[in-house]
């Protein structure tokens, strides 16, 4: 049975408070969701009763807890459609992932002169770890451009592969104009000259369907805690010929097959990846937030938040002296703004005094602004838990703003 508004606003207990006096509008959903009940029962019994270690004991509770943190990764594969259970790794969070990525797989296959291409829009998450191997491994790392609506050039993304790029790295959907790339369409141009490709699929995962076959992607990387899960747990996929022959990250318990003191053999995957105790209680709810979202139903999440997208977009545009950045058609749920005379700064914090959160800065996307030739911008981000209502608080909101300036 599909849940009415009210029915989903219940499930998000935080939706019920009030900052300033006022109610909360939430609307910083690409900087982190809210969390639904499931989420914050299953580590609140968690942590009431089934605290202890996992992969260690022959005690109940540790088998118990082995079996349920197993069952999250069994879960996210079918989420994600990995053709195995074992290509999928725990991580701390997308940030966690890429600097896996970019440190095993450029220390097994990164020569000098090699090229990775990344674009103007990326996370620093998706910028620094490149860098950081590049500078270790002799290569370098190269700018995919992007068009004034905020769209990757599909046309010099072509011109700049040749067999030297060894790795494409993008966003699926932007985090700061919400662009939604066509990733599976670079992964095909990237495969033709035998480059690797790895989605950072944060912004992407809670909103719309991700099929890791489909794309034919090497890598994917995203966060629990912008997909109703905690924080501090993150997902690594990876096709199983690479993960096997890519060099462990971290070394520690878990992660080793025979230890002695000269020498270490290593585990299978994805146990090789995951070193030391990790965030059982967080992983264990992530199947809660799997679950919850498949509730809902991914394609009623695309179509609730691309009407709340419309809608804002329609109401924002008409106020005088407010542009938005990023105006390609091929959007998620995310209006980042710039306002005449008013430093997004200001628009946060005057917005925050009517109970509205909203996400101001660079948004780590630091090449992304300089782009745009502006210091920042004011970020809107919906999800399905939103209502119309909500926008129009916003737009009278930004009409208050305007009014002060
Ligand atoms: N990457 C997160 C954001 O875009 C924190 O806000």
């Amino acid at each position: 049975m599909t849940k009415n508004i009210e029915q989903i606003r219940s499930d998000f207990p935080e939706l019920e408070r009030s900052v300033h006096n006022v109610p909360l509008v939430y609307l910083d959903n690409a900087a982190s969701t809210l969390k639904c009940l499931p989420v914050i029962n299953s580590i609140n019994n968690h942590y009431r009763l089934d605290a202890s270690n996992i992969h260690r004991g022959v005690h109940y509770l540790s088998e118990e807890g082995t079996k349920k943190f197993e069952e999250t990764r069994e879960e996210v594969a079918r989420f994600i459609n990995s053709p195995e259970v074992e290509t999928v790794i725990f991580t701390k969070g997308t940030t966690e992932s890429i600097n896996l990525i970019a440190e095993c797989f450029g220390r097994l296959e990164l020569e000098k002169g090699d090229e990775i291409l990344i674009s103007t829009m990326e996370h620093h998450s998706n910028i620094v770890p490149w860098q950081m191997i590049a500078e270790k491994m002799g290569a370098k790392v190269i700018e995919i451009p992007i068009t004034d609506l905020g769209e990757i050039d599909l046309v010099a993304y072509k011109s700049l592969l040749n067999p030297k790029v060894k790795m494409v790295s993008t966003a699926h959907i932007s985090n700061s104009l919400g662009t939604i790339n066509p990733i599976k369409e670079m992964i095909k141009m990237a495969h033709e000259v035998g480059a690797k490709f790895t989605v950072d699929a944060a912004q992407s995962i809670a909103h719309m369907k991700v099929d890791v076959q489909e794309l034919d992607c090497d890598f994917l990387a995203f966060s629990s805690h912008k997909m109703f899960g905690p924080t501090g747990v993150g997902v690594l996929y990876g096709k199983k010929e690479i993960l096997n022959r890519m060099p462990p990250y971290q070394g520690g318990g878990d992660m080793i097959d025979v230890v002695t003191i000269e020498k270490t053999t290593y585990n299978d995957l994805p146990h090789k990846f995951e070193a030391g105790t990790p965030h059982i209680a967080g992983v264990i709810a992530l199947k809660d937030a799997i679950n919850y979202i498949n509730s809902i139903g991914l394609d009623e999440i695309s179509r609730l938040e691309s009407e709340l997208l419309n809608y804002a977009t329609e109401g924002m545009s008409s106020i005088d002296g407010l542009e938005i950045i990023g105006k390609t058609k091929s959007k998620s749920a995310v209006i980042s703004f710039v306002m005449k005379d008013a430093h997004p700064h200001d628009i946060g914090t005057l917005l925050d005094k009517q109970g509205i959160a909203i996400r101001t800065g660079h948004h780590c996307t630091q090449p992304l602004m300089k782009r745009f030739n502006i210091p920042a911008t004011a970020r809107a981000s919906f999800c399905f838990y939103n209502t119309k209502e909500e926008i129009d608080r916003l737009i009278n909101g930004i009409k208050k703003v305007k009014e002060f300036f």
